[in-house]
């Protein structure tokens, strides 16, 4: 969570993000300039779940405000609306609820220094020296809270403004391993349970890889999608709905209060016992070196945690010790999160570069003095946007921060001014395309600028490469030089051109010898029987990936079919058939496999589980991931697991490779 206003003693830097606002000389518009910025960042990091400053300039910028707001009562008042003290996440689309308990905040610390400081007030305040404390990971992704009613889940809310949330529960409902009913008898008659929606890494990948596939933009973090999936009110794509997952933490209300235990530490296993996914490596720690070392493993094992944290929370262990300390305007003084740095890194622009994407999306680029951040050397970050390029005022030549906060691309998130050179030159953004010279158009929100020609070669460079990739029809040695020059000497125009190439156009296009360039047409005319749905997915029209692609292969049965049903597709399919594209099974009969119901069970030597399903597919046939009334058949590899019983139980016919290999026509 953003910072608090209470906290803003506390925090003493001013980050170069600051320079871009007015000076104080002119405090009203001073004010009322850096509200705004505040609200813009609130927005962007609560609703869109992106950042565009590190946390530590945004402190900045609310410590300045705080200070301007003290020392110009008048203007503060004439400069309109407060900010809201406690950021508010509400999207204002989904039905509202009151908490019970309200979900407060946690008060920031980021230095050794002031852990001690926390932990010394706690120290006067109860006269002892020996407190002991949970150390848990910071799981970075979006709060929730659950209300379980003898045992029964019946509210899921998000925190909203801490007073009032958002109902999402039929969202939390449908989270892996969230409980309908909590097991156990001893339940309490009324709960509410506090934690952490969040993404792993792993489904974070995943879901991403699907969106490259589809030609969507990827997410900048597992927050980013966390927050996403949380908030949606229609349901997700089929590969993003199953990535969340909760850990919890923590309690609201709770009647009757005797429920529960007296440490924070049985609070995990008591969560468990209930059959609720907690928290992990949580580690208890007595007296300040403890804590500090606490921390600092955290730290140090932070790498290798499959979820993503963004630092770590410390809690006072006794919940009578909790109670008595008690809660500040929003925070609690019992607890307080430890923030890891952000791994940023300075170092100089030296060009800005426009990519053209896929979809004509116009992205600078930043070209950097090659920069290590984090242990990777960073020579290249995103810019983001025309807008974002235009806020930031970043120059060519100009000291940047670059940052990688768990971030798929590197940001830069602040110039330092006062490294500006005086000869600093202002970039200005192309109103042409850089590739082709078509006026840009600007669409939506005005950070979104597109070079509307489909024929550009740089977006048709992009679609090639994306079309002979493994997501498409896997042309191998068809690599991006090559497609530049084939785009280049106007040979190719869409990928159905690809099937005319002749053995001289290759050579034309500097493939070496006459094997290279025949090693390379083999491959071309290999790709002709590839399954159907990767010339499908392989054409990268956004919304349709590999998942998109099955489905109107399942449905429609052909290439042609498809192409009936989809004007969208219909002119790039009718052009790949008539270039005399074949892929199996959907040819002739609609597919052998047509209509039949197939499990997968252990491994088959010469297809991994994708391919083997894909070609299932292909045939017309579905897959299924267990053995049921449906099935037609259960195809059975070395090492099968328990689908093998399963299916004999029921009497299914299970199939060896060697079976199943001819069922697919032998190939
Ligand atoms: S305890 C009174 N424990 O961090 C607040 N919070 O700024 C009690 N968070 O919104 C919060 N991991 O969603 C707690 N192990 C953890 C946490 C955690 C993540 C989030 C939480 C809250 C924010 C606090």
């Amino acid at each position: 969570m953003r910072l608090h206003r209470s906290l803003l003693p506390l925090l003493v830097s001013a980050g170069s993000a600051l320079a871009a606002v007015a000076p104080a000389s002119e405090p009203r518009a001073a004010i009322r300039q850096l509200r705004l910025e505040i609200a813009r960042h609130d927005d962007l990091y609560h609703r869109a779940g992106r950042t565009e400053i590190s946390d530590t300039d945004y402190d900045a910028l609310r410590v300045r405000l705080a200070a301007l707001e003290k020392d110009n009562p008048a203007d503060a008042l004439a400069a309109g609306a407060d900010l809201p003290p406690v950021p508010d996440d509400r999207a204002g689309t989904l039905p509202e609820h009151a908490h019970h308990e309200p979900m407060l905040s946690l008060t920031k610390v980021r230095t050794p220094a002031e852990l001690r400081g926390f932990h010394e007030r706690l120290e006067r305040r109860f006269g002892r020296e020996d407190l002991t404390y949970v150390v848990e990971p910071k799981y970075d992704g979006i709060a929730v809270s659950l209300t379980y009613e003898r045992g029964r889940l019946v509210r899921a809310l998000t925190r909203g403004n801490g007073r009032t949330g958002e109902d999402i529960t039929a969202r939390v409902r449908a989270v892996a391993g969230v409980p309908g009913r909590l097991r156990g008898g001893d339940l309490p008659e009324k709960i509410e349970i506090r934690g952490e929606l969040h993404v792993p890494f792993a489904e974070f990948d995943r879901v991403n890889a699907a969106r490259a596939e589809a030609g969507l933009e990827p997410y900048a973090n597992p927050r980013a999608l966390a927050a996403g999936l949380a908030r949606r009110a229609d349901a997700p794509p089929a590969e993003e709905a199953t990535a969340l997952r909760l850990a919890c933490f923590g309690v609201g209300r709770c009647e009757p209060e005797t429920a529960l235990p007296g440490h924070q530490h049985e609070l995990t296993s008591l969560f468990r016992s209930w059959g609720l996914p907690v928290i992990t490596h949580a580690a208890m720690a007595t007296g300040s070196e403890e804590l500090l070392s606490s921390v600092e493993r955290l730290r140090s094992i932070r790498p290798e945690l499959v979820f993503p944290t963004d630092g770590a929370v410390v809690k006072l262990d006794s919940r009578a010790l909790q109670a008595a300390a008690g809660d500040g305007m929003d925070a609690p003084r019992w607890a307080v999160a430890y923030k890891f740095a952000a791994e940023a890194a300075e170092t100089r622009l030296v060009a800005i570069t426009v990519q053209v994407g896929r979809t004509g999306a116009l992205t600078p680029v930043a070209e950097l003095v090659p920069v290590e951040v984090g242990g990777v050397t960073v020579s290249r970050a995103t810019l983001h946007s025309a807008a974002a390029l235009a806020r930031l005022d970043v120059r060519l030549g100009d000291s940047v921060r670059v940052q990688r906060a768990g971030d798929v691309i590197p940001v830069i998130t602040s110039v330092n001014l006062a490294l500006r050179p005086a000869d600093a030159r202002p970039f200005v953004f192309p109103s042409e395309c850089p590739e082709c010279g078509t006026p840009v158009v600007s669409e939506g929100s005005a950070d979104a600028v597109r070079c509307p020609a489909d024929s550009c070669p740089a977006r048709l460079r992009r679609r090639l490469g994306h079309f002979a990739s493994k997501s498409g029809a896997g042309i191998d040695g068809l690599g991006p030089v090559l497609i530049e020059r084939l785009v280049g000497q106007g040979l190719v125009r869409e990928p159905a051109d690809l099937y005319a190439l002749r053995r001289e156009d290759l050579i034309a296009a500097g493939v070496g010898s006459g094997a290279a360039s025949d090693r390379i047409l083999e491959a071309i005319a290999r790709s002709r029987s590839a399954e159907a749905w990767r010339f499908v997915a392989g054409l990268g029209v956004p919304g349709v990936g590999r998942a998109a692609a099955r489905e109107l292969v399942r449905r429609h049965g052909t290439l042609e079919g498809i192409a009936v049903a989809e004007p969208r597709l219909r002119d790039q399919l009718l052009a790949l058939l008539r270039a005399g594209v074949r892929p199996p099974g959907v040819a002739g009969n609609g597919g052998a496999l047509r209509g039949k119901m197939f499990v997968l069970t252990g491994e088959l030597a010469g297809f991994t589980r994708a391919e083997a399903a894909a070609r299932i597919e292909a045939e017309g046939g579905r897959v299924a991931g267990s053995v049921g009334r449906g099935t037609d058949y259960l195809v059975a590899g070395e090492n099968p697991g328990t689908k093998l019983a399963e299916a004999r139980k029921r009497g299914v016919p299970v199939l060896g490779e060697d079976e199943f290999t001819r069922l697919l026509g032998g190939n």
